[in-house]
């Protein structure tokens, strides 16, 4: 697993006060403390490449060695030409390699891992891995009620009949899909339009059909207890920490648990502590959560079961589960994310509505001629986009 956030942030406190809001509102209301906020140099591209390149490193795994390259992202940068394209370059990945983009709002990148498990599983793998990306830049507009709840990140994954991290478990998943008008990004528009309060309901019922669906497939209902006492963690998808309070009431209401908050903290609270630090990453959020949970939690998850819930507004969601390795949780903690993400730099709020008028005309930016380094999005030329390598 690789990891990439903006090395910029904003304070929700502070984002409250300048919007006359009370801090306690984003704070405690939402639970986000700070979102990660990209500079004109920083785009889904850079992200994507920077997590890949943490994963393979981690993993001690060569660019030859991968497969499949998927990148999901509601965040593209092109019509036509894909991340993963942009991705394969910077990284260097062999040309055998089958690459290509998905898109289905924050499902997006589940998607893309569902077929890579099932790529893996049907032998067509054969000994390869494949890379599954997660990356995108969440985007309201300035003074909207989705303003706090944005965020940027990617999640890299390596998938092989191997795993390190995590055994996703084949069979235990269940979906629910609808058609409906939640939250969407018209063609015309740079910042996601969403009508909130509707988009929470329809989270809930995605998970509510998710989950019995979940029971279904995992033939194992009922017996005594709570169903989902049967994980050690769950890990729902976050547009913001409460969304997850939220997820966890109404699944273990659905348990039949006549005090659904009492398990909270047990359950989900460390998979919280670094998305409340970076906000929403759209298709990562769910797997930055799992790193989190995977990098805080004190106690021994080895051999134990952690439940996942995925929901991409649209919609489409799924809930599936996975059983953790031994030496997965020093593998996360060696990453050193939470030291990474106390190494950002704070943007005060006009720095910050500075960065979000910039980015506006970025892909139009003409590009530098000075060279940088480190995957950075330079600008475009000729209509193509130019990268740092
Ligand atoms: P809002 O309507 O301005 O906020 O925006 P609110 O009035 O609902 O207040 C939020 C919470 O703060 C409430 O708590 C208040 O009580 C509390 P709740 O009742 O929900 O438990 N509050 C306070 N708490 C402490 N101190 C105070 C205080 N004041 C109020 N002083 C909304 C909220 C979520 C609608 C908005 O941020 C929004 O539209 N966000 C974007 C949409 C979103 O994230 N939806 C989530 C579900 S859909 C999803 O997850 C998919 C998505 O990731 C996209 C994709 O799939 O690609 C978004």
């Amino acid at each position: 697993m690789g990891v990439a956030v903006p090395d910029t942030y904003v304070e929700l406190a502070d984002l409250a006060m300048a919007r006359g809001v009370a801090p306690g509102k984003y704070v405690d209301g939402l639970g986000v403390t700070r979102m990660g906020v990209p500079l004109v140099d920083e785009d889904t591209v850079t992200l994507a490449a920077r997590a890949a390149r943490m994963a393979l490193e981690s993993a001690h795994c060569s660019p030859d060695d991968i497969g499949l390259l998927v990148v999901g992202t509601e965040t593209a940068v092109d019509h036509s030409k894909p991340v993963a394209s942009y991705v394969q370059g910077l990284l260097g990945l062999s040309t055998r390699c089958r690459i290509f983009e998905t898109k289905h709002a924050c499902y997006g990148g589940t998607a893309a891992l569902q077929m890579a498990l099932d790529w893996v599983r049907s032998g067509s793998a054969k000994g390869r891995k494949a890379l599954i990306v997660c990356s995108d830049i969440a985007r309201y507009g300035v003074g909207t009620p989705g303003e706090p709840t944005q965020g940027a990140g990617a999640v890299a994954m390596l998938v092989s009949d191997h795993p390190a991290l995590v055994v996703l478990e084949a069979g235990k998943t269940g979906v629910y899909s609808k058609d409906v008008m939640d939250f969407w990004r018209p063609l015309y528009s740079k910042d996601a339009l969403v009508d909130g309060h509707y988009s929470v309901e329809c989270y809930l019922a995605a998970l509510e059909g998710a989950y019995r669906a979940y029971q279904e497939a995992a033939g194992d209902a009922g017996g005594e207890g709570a169903y989902s006492d049967r994980f050690a963690a769950l890990v729902y998808h976050v547009p913001y920490g409460k969304m997850s309070r939220k997820a966890h009431r109404h699944l273990r209401t659905l348990d039949g648990d006549a005090a659904p908050d009492a398990s909270f903290d047990r359950l989900v609270g460390h998979s919280l502590v670094m998305p409340s630090q970076v906000g929403n990453i759209y298709t990562g959020s769910m797997y930055l959560a799992l790193a989190s949970l995977l990098s805080s939690a004190p106690e021994d998850l080895t051999g134990k079961r952690v439940g996942l819930f995925s929901y991409g507004s649209g919609s489409c969601a799924e809930f599936f589960s996975g059983v953790v390795q031994d030496g997965a949780q020093a593998r996360v903690k060696a990453l050193g994310l939470e030291a990474r993400l106390a190494r950002r730099r704070a943007l005060s709020i006009p720095e910050y509505e500075d960065v979000m008028r910039a980015r506006e005309h970025l892909d139009e930016r003409p590009a530098a001629d000075a060279a940088g380094s480190g995957f950075r999005y330079q600008g475009t030329r000729d209509h193509k986009r130019i990268y740092a390598t």
